[in-house]
C-alpha cells in the first residue's frame, strides 16, 4: 500500500504542476514584478530627486575670449543644491549667538515681574532687548566679567572680514539647519545683529564678505542687548521655565539668550555654568540645531573674563566656524525601508488567497471526491497538496528575495539569510496550514478570493496603521503586543518591521543588519514571533487536517474516539443472527431477488469466481438526527455481476442508488454486509480496488483549466500507467469517445460543451481498462445525438468489464443493460433482463382515448365491456389511461369498440399499447411503495 501511495504522490504532484503551470508562472512572476516595479519607481524618485535644481549647480562662466567654461560647485549653488556639492574646503563663518526672535523677547509680565526687564510695549515697536541673565557668589566679579561680554571694540578691520567681525558679539535670529556648510544667516535677506549694551542712532553698516569663494553682500544691525543680575541660579532657573514656550505658544513667551552661573568666581578662578537654549529645531529634521551657536556663548564668557583680568586689549580670538569637509553626494531615498513593512507584508500575505482559492476551488468543483473516488486518500492528497503549496511558496519567496537582493533593497542584504530564511519559511508553512483550515467554511470560489483579498489588504493597512503604532508606544506592554501577534498577520507585520529597523540602522551606521545574537535583545520582537508562528504553525495544521476530516469527509467531530468502538461492536456481532434476520426478510422478497440472493451465497462459497462484483448484504444506515429515525438508505441488497455484464440501476429519486455508489467506490462504508470487487473486499481492500476500478460522476468534475488529454494523462497515472502505455492509452481514450479530433483533446476542458464534457468523464472512467465501472447516470442532458455516441462508447467497454449504470432513461437501459434491477427505498424490487422484466410486469396493454370530459363516463363503460378486469390507471380531463389484461383482450375487439364509439361521440384521440419498460418501472415502483406505506 505504501508504494502505490508514493506512485500516486509522485504522479498527481507532476499532474497538479502541469494543471496550474500558467498560474504558477504568473505568481512567481508577481513577485519579480513587483520588485521590477520598486526599481522603477526608485528610478523614478531618483530622478525627480537627481533634478539640476537638486543637483550640485554649475553655470557657464565667461573666460573672456567669448568662450565659456563650465564650473561646478556651491558657489553657483542655490541653498538647496548646495547640499549635493563636494566641499573639499569649506567655507568659514563668523561664530554667531542664537537670538530669540523679536516678539518672543524677554519683558515684563505678570508672572515675571522683575523691574529691570523692559516693557512689553518694545514689541509694537520691534525695540526689545535680547536678555542675558547672570548670577554668582560674587556679583562685582560677575557683573564686571558681564560688562566686558557686549563691549564695542575699538575698531573694525574692514580688510580683513570676515575674521574681524568675530570681534563683535554677532547673533541672528534665524535658525541653522542640520548642516552648516552654508550657515543660514549669511543667506537669509536679513541683517546680521551684533549686540551692544547701547546702540548709536545710525547703527546698521554693510559689509561685503568672501565667504569661501561666494560673494556676499551682509547688513550688519545694531541690538541693544542687556545682562540682568539675579540673586540665585534658582532665580535664574525659575524665569526661564515660567518664559518658556509651551502649549499654547501666546501664552509663555520671553525667552533669553543665555544666563551665566559665574559660581565661585574670582581673581584666580574661572568657574561659569551656561544656560542654553538647544530646543531650535528645523520642522524637517529631529535633532537639535542650535548647538552650532553655543561655542560663541562660552568664548563670550572666557574672553570677558580675560579682559578683565588682562584689560581690554586681551582677547581669545574665535574668529570662524566651519564645517567638516565632504564628498559630493546625491539626493536619495532607500524605498524599501521607507515602505517596508507594509509593502513587504501584502506581499507575502497575497499567497494566502492565492492558497485558499485553488484549494476552495478543488472542493466547490467536486474535484476532491473524483480524486478519492480515483483512489486518491485523504493523507496523500494533504500531503500533495502542502508539498505542492509549499513548494509554490517557497519558490515564491525565493524570487523575491534574491530578486530584492540582486536590485540591492537593503531590506534583503544587509539582515543574515539564514533568519530570513527560517523567517519566512516558518511563516509560509503557517499560511499555508490557515488556508487548508480556512478553506473548510467557504464552498464558493469567489467568495474566498473576496474575503482572501479583503484580508490581505486588511492585514497590511490594519499592520501598518495601528499595529506599528502600538510598536512604537514604548510604554505599551509587552504582553499587549505579544497577544496581538497570535493573529498571524501582525506577527508577520512584527517580524518584518523588526528586519526594516535594523536594516534601515545598519544602512545608517555601515553595520549589519539583524544577526542570530541580536535575537537576545530586549527591544527585538523577533524571537517572540519565531516562537508564536512555530507553535502557532504546528496547532494550526493539525486542527486543519482535523476539520477536514470532520467537514469534508463528513466523519463525525469525535471520529478518532468512535473508530475504536465500532471495531468492537462488530467483532461481536455474531453470524448466525445476521442469517436469521435475512431470513425474514426474505419472505417479503420477490422470487428474482430471492434467487439473486442465493447465487451470491453460493458464489460466496465457491473459492475462485468469474465474476466481478458480488455484493453480500450491503447495508446502509444514516443514524436518525434531531429526532427522525434511522435512515435505511441501503437495505440487505445482495447482487452478483459477472464480467462483461452492465447491470442497470433503475430506481426513483432517494431510491439509494447513489448511496449505493458511493459504497462500492469507498466514500462511505457500508454499515452492514460487503462486496467484493474481483475478489476484493470494499472493507479492507480499497486500495487495491482503486487500480482496477472507474467512475463517471452523476456530475462531471472536471478542472476547467485542463485539458481533455491532460484529464486522462492524470487519472491514467492515478491507474498506475506509465511511459508508452499511458500515451496509448490516452490516445485510444480519447478516439473512442470521439474526442480526439480537430484538436478537441487540447483544448481546456471549460470550453467543452456538455455532451464533451459528459464523454470525456466517460473516457476518464474507462482509462486504465478498469474491470469494473461504475456510471452514474451517464447521459443527463445529452442531445440524441451525443447520446448515441456516449452509447456506443459503453456498449464497446462493456466487452470486458463489469459496468453498473443508473439511469432515469429506460431507453438507455434497454439499449445498454444485460440486466435491470429496480431499486426502491433501498432494496432491489425485481432483477431480470429487459424482456424478462416486461414479460413479467406487462401482462396488459395500455388503452388512452381522450374524448371531451362529459363522455368521459361513456369511455369507461367501453373500456368495461372489453375487458371487465380492467383497471384506470390516469385520468385527466378527458384523457383516460387504461389497463386491458392480455389474456382477455383481443386486439380486433379494441378497434371494432373504438369504431363504434366513434360514431356515437367525437374521440379526439386513441392509443393502444404494449407495455413499455417504463410502465414496468412505474407499477413495479408504485407497487413497492404502497408496500412500504402499508409495513
Ligand atoms: C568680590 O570681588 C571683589 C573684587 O575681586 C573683591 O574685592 C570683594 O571682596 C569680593 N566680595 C566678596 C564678598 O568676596
Ligand atoms: C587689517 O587687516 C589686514 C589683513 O589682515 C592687516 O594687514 C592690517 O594690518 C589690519 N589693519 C589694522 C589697522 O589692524
Ligand atoms: C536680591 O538681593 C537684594 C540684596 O540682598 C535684595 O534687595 C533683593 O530684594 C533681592 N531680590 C529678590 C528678587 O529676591
Ligand atoms: C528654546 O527654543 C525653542 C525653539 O525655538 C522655543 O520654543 C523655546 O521657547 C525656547 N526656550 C527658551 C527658554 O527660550
Ligand atoms: C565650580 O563650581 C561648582 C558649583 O558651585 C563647584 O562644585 C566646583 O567645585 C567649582 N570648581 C572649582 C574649581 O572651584
Ligand atoms: C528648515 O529648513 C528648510 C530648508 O532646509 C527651510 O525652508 C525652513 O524654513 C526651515 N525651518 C525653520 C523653522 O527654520
Amino acid at each position: 500500500m505504501a508504494t502505490t501511495e508514493n506512485i500516486y504522490i509522485h504522479n498527481d504532484a507532476s499532474a497538479n504542476s502541469k494543471r496550474n503551470i500558467k498560474t504558477n508562472i504568473r505568481l512567481i512572476l508577481f513577485p519579480l514584478i513587483l520588485c521590477v516595479l520598486l526599481v522603477l519607481i526608485q528610478s523614478l524618485v531618483n530622478n525627480e530627486l537627481d533634478k539640476p535644481s537638486n543637483r550640485c549647480g554649475c553655470t557657464c562662466v565667461d573666460t573672456g575670449n567669448g568662450q565659456c567654461e563650465r564650473r561646478c560647485g556651491i558657489e553657483y549653488s542655490t541653498l538647496t543644491q548646495a547640499f549635493t556639492c563636494p566641499i573639499t574646503h569649506p567655507p568659514e563663518w563668523p561664530p554667531l549667538l542664537q537670538l530669540p526672535e523679536q516678539q518672543y523677547r524677554a519683558v515684563r509680565t505678570d508672572y515675571i515681574s522683575y523691574g529691570d526687564l523692559p516693557d512689553e510695549s518694545c514689541k509694537r515697536t520691534g525695540s526689545c532687548p535680547v536678555i542675558m541673565l547672570i548670577t554668582g557668589n560674587n556679583q562685582t566679579i560677575a557683573q564686571s566679567v558681564a560688562g566686558n561680554m557686549l563691549a564695542r571694540p575699538s575698531s573694525i578691520n574692514f580688510s580683513d572680514m570676515p575674521y574681524s567681525l568675530a570681534d563683535y558679539a554677532l547673533g541672528s535670529e534665524t535658525k541653522t539647519r542640520n548642516t552648516n556648510f552654508l550657515e543660514a544667516a549669511f543667506f537669509s535677506n536679513r541683517p546680521v545683529d551684533y549686540i551692544q549694551p547701547q546702540c548709536p542712532s545710525n547703527s546698521q553698516f554693510s559689509v561685503s564678505l568672501e565667504l569661501g569663494s561666494v560673494a556676499v553682500q551682509q547688513d550688519v544691525r545694531c541690538v541693544r542687548g542687556l545682562h540682568l543680575w539675579r540673586n540665585s541660579s534658582s532665580e535664574i532657573n525659575d524665569e526661564i521655565y515660567k518664559g518658556y514656550r509651551k502649549g499654547n505658544p501666546e501664552e509663555r513667551i520671553n525667552e533669553i539668550v543665555a544666563a551665566y552661573d559665574f559660581l565661585n568666581t574670582n581673581e584666580n578662578l574661572f568657574n561659569v555654568s551656561i544656560w542654553y537654549n538647544a530646543t531650535y529645531k528645523n520642522d524637517t529634521g529631529n535633532q537639535p540645531l542650535g548647538l552650532t551657536r553655543v561655542p560663541r556663548s562660552v568664548n563670550l564668557a572666557s574672553n570677558a573674563y580675560l579682559q578683565l583680568l588682562l584689560g581690554p586689549s586681551a582677547r581669545i580670538a574665535f574668529e570662524f566656524v566651519k564645517e567638516m569637509p565632504k564628498p559630493g553626494t546625491k539626493l536619495t531615498l532607500d524605498f524599501s525601508s521607507l515602505l517596508g513593512p507594509l509593502f513587504f507584508t501584502w506581499v507575502i500575505v497575497q499567497l494566502f488567497p492565492v492558497v485558499l482559492t485553488a484549494l476552495v476551488y478543488e472542493k466547490e468543483h467536486r474535484l476532491r471526491i473524483m480524486m478519492k473516488m480515483h483512489g486518491l486518500g485523504d493523507g496523500p492528497y494533504w500531503m500533495i497538496s502542502y508539498a505542492y503549496f509549499l513548494a509554490i511558496s517557497s519558490t515564491y519567496m525565493l524570487c523575491f528575495v534574491i530578486f530584492g537582493s540582486v536590485i540591492g533593497l537593503k531590506f534583503f542584504t544587509l539582515n543574515d539569510y539564514t533568519i530570513q530564511f527560517v523567517f519566512y519559511f516558518i511563516y509560509i508553512n503557517l499560511q499555508i496550514s490557515l488556508a487548508f483550515l480556512v478553506a473548510d467554511l467557504f464552498s464558493n470560489v469567489k467568495t474566498a478570493t473576496v474575503v482572501g483579498y479583503l484580508m490581505v489588504f486588511g492585514t497590511g493597512l490594519l499592520g501598518g496603521f495601528l499595529f506599528q503604532f502600538f510598536l512604537q508606544d514604548a510604554s505599551f506592554p509587552k504582553a499587549g503586543l505579544i497577544a496581538m501577534e497570535l493573529f498571524p498577520g501582525f506577527s508577520l507585520y512584527r517580524g518584518l518591521f523588526e528586519f526594516s529597523q535594523y536594516a534601515f540602522n545598519g544602512a545608517y551606521m555601515g553595520t549589519n543588519g539583524m544577526e542570530w545574537k541580536d535575537l537576545n535583545d530586549s527591544n527585538n520582537g523577533m524571537k517572540e514571533v519565531l516562537i508564536i508562528i512555530s507553535v502557532e504553525w504546528l496547532v494550526v495544521l493539525c486542527f486543519a487536517y482535523y476539520a477536514d476530516q470532520v467537514v469534508s469527509s463528513g466523519k463525525s467531530p469525535l471520529f478518532f474516539l468512535r473508530r475504536h468502538q465500532k471495531k468492537l461492536s462488530s467483532s461481536f456481532r455474531k453470524p448466525s443472527l445476521r442469517r436469521q434476520g435475512s431470513k425474514v426478510f426474505v419472505e417479503m422478497e420477490k422470487a428474482d431477488v430471492v434467487q439473486e440472493r442465493e447465487k451470491v451465497e453460493q458464489l460466496l462459497l465457491e473459492s475462485s469466481t468469474s465474476h466481478s462484483i458480488i455484493c453480500d448484504n450491503l447495508k446502509k444506515i444514516y443514524p436518525g438526527k434531531d429526532g427522525n429515525p434511522e435512515k435505511f438508505a441501503v437495505r440487505e441488497l445482495s447482487l452478483a455481476l459477472p464480467s462483461g455484464e452492465c447491470f442497470g440501476m433503475l430506481g426513483p429519486n432517494g431510491a439509494g442508488k447513489t448511496s449505493f455508489i458511493n459504497m462500492m467506490i469507498g466514500l462511505i462504508k457500508p454499515s452492514f454486509g460487503t462486496a467484493y470487487v474481483e475478489g476484493l473486499d470494499i472493507r479492507t481492500d480499497m486500495d487495491r480496488i482503486y487500480t482496477s476500478m472507474g467512475v463517471c460522476p452523476q456530475h462531471d468534475l472536471l478542472w476547467e483549466t485542463l485539458t481533455g488529454r491532460e484529464h486522462l494523462l492524470f487519472y491514467g497515472r492515478l491507474k498506475n500507467l506509465k511511459g508508452a502505455a499511458l500515451t496509448q492509452a490516452v490516445e485510444e481514450s480519447l478516439k473512442s469517445v470521439n474526442l480526439f479530433h480537430g484538436g478537441v483533446a487540447d483544448k481546456k476542458s471549460g470550453k467543452y460543451s456538455g455532451g464533451m464534457k459528459r464523454r470525456l468523464s466517460v473516457a476518464i472512467s474507462l482509462i486504465g481498462d478498469p474491470k469494473v465501472v461504475y456510471m452514474d447516470e451517464p447521459s443527463t442532458g445529452l442531445d440524441p445525438a451525443s447520446r448515441n455516441m456516449l452509447w456506443n462508447v459503453v456498449r464497446r467497454a462493456k466487452q470486458d468489464r463489469a459496468i453498473i449504470l443508473t439511469t432515469h432513461s429506460m431507453e438507455e437501459a434497454e439499449h445498454l443493460c444485460d440486466r435491470l434491477g429496480i431499486f426502491v427505498d433501498g432494496s432491489l424490487q425485481c432483477v431480470g433482463n429487459p424482456k424478462e422484466l416486461k414479460a413479467r410486469y406487462g401482462g396488459s396493454y395500455v388503452f388512452t382515448m381522450t374524448t371531451s370530459s362529459n363522455h368521459e363516463e361513456e369511455v369507461e363503460n367501453l373500456v368495461r365491456n372489453l375487458s371487465p378486469n380492467s383497471t384506470k390507471i390516469y385520468q385527466i380531463s378527458g384523457t383516460q389511461k387504461f389497463e386491458l389484461p392480455k389474456h382477455e383482450t383481443r386486439i380486433s375487439d379494441v378497434f371494432q369498440a373504438v369504431d363504434n364509439a366513434k360514431s356515437r361521440f367525437t374521440v379526439q384521440a386513441w392509443g393502444l399499447a404494449d407495455t413499455t419498460l417504463e410502465d414496468v418501472f412505474i407499477k413495479v415502483a408504485r407497487g413497492a411503495q404502497a408496500f412500504n406505506v402499508l409495513s
